[in-house]
Parts: structure tokens; C-alpha cells; sequence
């Protein structure tokens, strides 16, 4: 093994919590680790350095990662686009044998993972770092394999985060247990007959915050929805491509394509006075408003049973983004007792996050 690569690097043990978020989310990120770490009586501190899209919260007791683990699981984390735990920083990679010193600090943890992911943050840096990423994994993955550190039963992960040229996290996270996506984005194709970009926030939500069997359940050809804040129908587009019938409704025009479809039905009224006939499917809403405003709205929705699930955005251009949210979410929890609320802020969401509401009998 060539020493030199190792002697030159060096690695420092950390046990913590590490997150990818939207740059300039740090602060929103870190502070809900931070909550639920102090919700969990686990003592340590928050990093995040602004613009960075990393946030993590190190412990100060080594022996509490597991207690954190457990309490701050990505699907409850909102501002978190995956999560991982935290068991090393090493620095001063030398740019000619990167491979060594990781390996060696690898080891010096002493676990055995299924597989190995080399990743970056979605910043202005983080994405300098994308092609070193990417050339850097087939000779660590090697180079881990040739060391028995891969198994393929094993029951964690390891992802290591290019922090730098000359610098990674080493974490690791249970199978199955972080984003299975790159840096937590899933690559969507702009589907080039759908009427606007925001089309792709609504069809990420379907894919993070349902799982397969909830979206061929809940997702079925004949179903009805409600779309307010409709025009000019990326969120609509995506209902009727799995042949939902759509309320949409908005004073704004919507694509003629769309309402030639014969699922669309397009009504110039306010959403928020507007009510169907009969109860529907869904209610979609991605209105621009106060969000309190629209978690009071949805909340009436299906406190009344007017829908039996909502999906909405919540616009967060506050200061006291994570505050608002978390006010929002209250509201809803209030209003309708027994209801699941999967809020996440997506790749497509800029400042703003998402809902799946689900009350009882919905799931
Ligand atoms: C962000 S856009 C919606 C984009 C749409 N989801 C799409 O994918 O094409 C917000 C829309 O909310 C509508 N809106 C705002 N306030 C509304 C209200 N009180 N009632 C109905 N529509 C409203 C606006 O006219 C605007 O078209």
C-alpha cells in the first residue's frame, strides 16, 4: 500500500447526523435535527454553513448515534433531501491517491456495507465536485471490494460526501432507510406537452412522498380530483396522464390541449370559496398564498370530507420558514385528529415545501 497517501491524510472520528437540502435550507435543516435530537434528551451541536446545501448535528457522546439515528429518520425530516449518519471527516486527501487514505479510514471503522455511493451537495461547490464524484467510485469501490469491505447482505451503506478537492464525510445508513436517489433528486424528464415546469413538483411528489402500492391505489383511471390554482395545468397535466378526471380550478387561462382532453373541466371561481357537489378523490393546490391561509383551506376540505386526500405546497417567502411550517402542520394536526402529514421540501420546490395530507380513513 503506498503510506504516503494515508500519512498525509487525516481522519477525524464524528458521530452525528448528516443531510443534503436545498442551498440556503441549511438553517431549516439543521434546526430540525436539532429539535428532534433535544426532543430524544441527545446533546450536541448543529453545523451549517450557509449556501452549502449540507447541515449536520454532531453528538457529543458517541455511544448516543443509534438514539439519533432513530430520531431523526429522513421520511420525518422536511427539509432533508436524504439523511445519513455521520462516523468520520478526512481532510488533506492527496489529489494523486484519494483511494488509500479513504479506504484506511473505511477500515478503521470496522463495518462491513452492501455498497458504496460517492456524493456530492447540489451548491454552487457541491456541483464542482460532481465529475470527481463520479471518477473517484469505481476505483474506491475496487479498492473496497479487494478489502472485503462490501458485502452484499450487509445491512448499511456507506456514502461517502465530497465535501472538497481534499475532503469527505464518511457515512453510512441503513438499506433502504435513506433517499435511494443521488444527493435525494430523482432525475425527471420535462414532459415536453405538459403546459409548465411546475408539472415536475407534483409528479416528484407523487414519487417521494407515496410508495408504489399507495400509488396504484390511490392513483387509479377514474378517480376525481380537484385542482386549485390550476393554470395553466403542469399539476392538472400530470392527473390526467393517468386519466383523472380534474376539477381545475383558476381565473387564469389553462392549456386548450388540456381541456380538449375531455377530463378537464375549468372553472373561473376563487379556490377558496369554491366547494364540489360531491366528495373527490383528491385535492391538489398549489395556489399562491399565505400558507397559513392554505392550511386552514385544506384542513376545511377534509375536516368536511369535501376530499379524502390533499397534496399541497406551502409558498415560505417568511424568514421563519421552519416556524411556519411547523404552525401549518399544527393546524392540520388540530383540525383533522388521526391525520398523516408527509411534508418534504423537493428538488422542484424552490421557496416552498410539500404536503400529503391523509386523514384515517384515507389510508
Ligand atoms: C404557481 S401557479 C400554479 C401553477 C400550476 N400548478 C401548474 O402546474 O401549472 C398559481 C396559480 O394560483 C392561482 N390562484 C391564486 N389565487 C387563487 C385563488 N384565490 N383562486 C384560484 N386560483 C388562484 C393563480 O391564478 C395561478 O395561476
Amino acid at each position: 500500500m503506498p503510506a504516503a497517501a494515508s500519512e498525509s491524510a487525516h481522519c477525524t472520528p464524528v458521530s452525528g447526523r448528516v443531510v443534503l437540502c436545498r442551498a440556503g435550507f441549511e438553517g431549516e435543516a439543521a434546526g430540525e435535527l436539532a429539535a428532534a435530537a433535544a426532543a430524544a434528551g441527545l446533546s450536541g451541536f448543529a453545523r451549517a454553513s450557509s449556501g452549502s446545501g449540507v447541515a449536520r448535528f454532531e453528538l457529543h457522546d458517541v455511544t448516543t448515534q443509534n438514539a439519533l439515528e432513530a430520531a431523526t429518520p429522513w421520511p420525518r425530516l422536511i427539509f432533508a433531501r436524504t439523511a445519513w449518519s455521520l462516523h468520520a471527516s478526512v481532510q488533506a486527501l492527496p489529489t494523486h491517491d484519494r483511494v488509500t487514505p479513504l479506504l484506511h479510514a473505511v477500515q478503521t471503522h470496522g463495518q462491513h456495507y452492501a455498497q458504496i455511493l460517492v456524493e456530492h451537495a447540489d451548491s454552487d461547490s457541491g456541483r464542482e465536485l460532481s465529475a470527481l464524484a463520479r471518477t473517484l467510485a469505481p476505483p474506491l469501490r475496487g479498492a473496497l471490494q479487494r478489502a472485503g469491505v462490501l458485502h452484499a447482505q450487509a445491512a448499511r451503506d456507506l456514502y461517502v460526501l465530497l465535501s472538497a478537492g481534499d475532503a469527505a464525510l464518511l457515512c453510512s445508513a441503513a438499506r433502504g432507510a435513506a433517499s435511494p436517489w443521488p444527493g435525494g433528486i430523482p432525475r425527471l424528464r420535462f414532459p415536453s406537452a405538459a403546459p409548465s415546469r411546475s408539472t415536475l413538483k407534483l409528479e416528484e411528489a407523487l414519487l417521494v412522498l407515496l410508495d408504489e402500492r399507495e400509488r396504484e391505489r390511490w392513483l387509479r383511471p377514474g378517480m376525481r380530483a380537484v385542482d386549485l390554482g390550476a393554470a395553466p395545468g403542469g399539476w392538472t397535466y400530470q392527473l390526467v396522464r393517468r386519466s383523472i378526471h380534474v376539477t381545475a380550478v383558476d381565473n387564469g387561462p389553462m392549456q386548450p390541449a388540456l381541456l380538449e382532453s375531455g377530463l378537464v373541466e375549468h372553472l373561473r371561481n376563487d379556490g377558496f370559496r369554491w366547494r364540489p357537489g360531491k366528495p373527490v378523490d383528491w385535492l391538489v393546490c398549489d395556489m399562491v398564498e399565505q400558507p397559513r391561509r392554505v392550511a386552514a383551506l385544506i384542513a376545511a376540505w377534509l375536516r368536511d370530507g369535501a376530499c379524502r386526500r390533499a397534496l399541497f405546497n406551502l409558498k415560505l417567502p417568511m424568514k421563519k420558514r421552519r416556524e411556519e411550517v411547523l404552525l401549518c402542520l399544527d393546524l392540520l394536526h388540530a383540525a383533522v385528529p388521526g391525520i398523516e402529514l408527509r411534508a418534504r421540501q423537493l428538488h422542484h420546490d424552490r421557496e416552498e415545501i410539500t404536503v400529503l395530507a391523509l386523514p384515517p380513513s384515507a389510508r
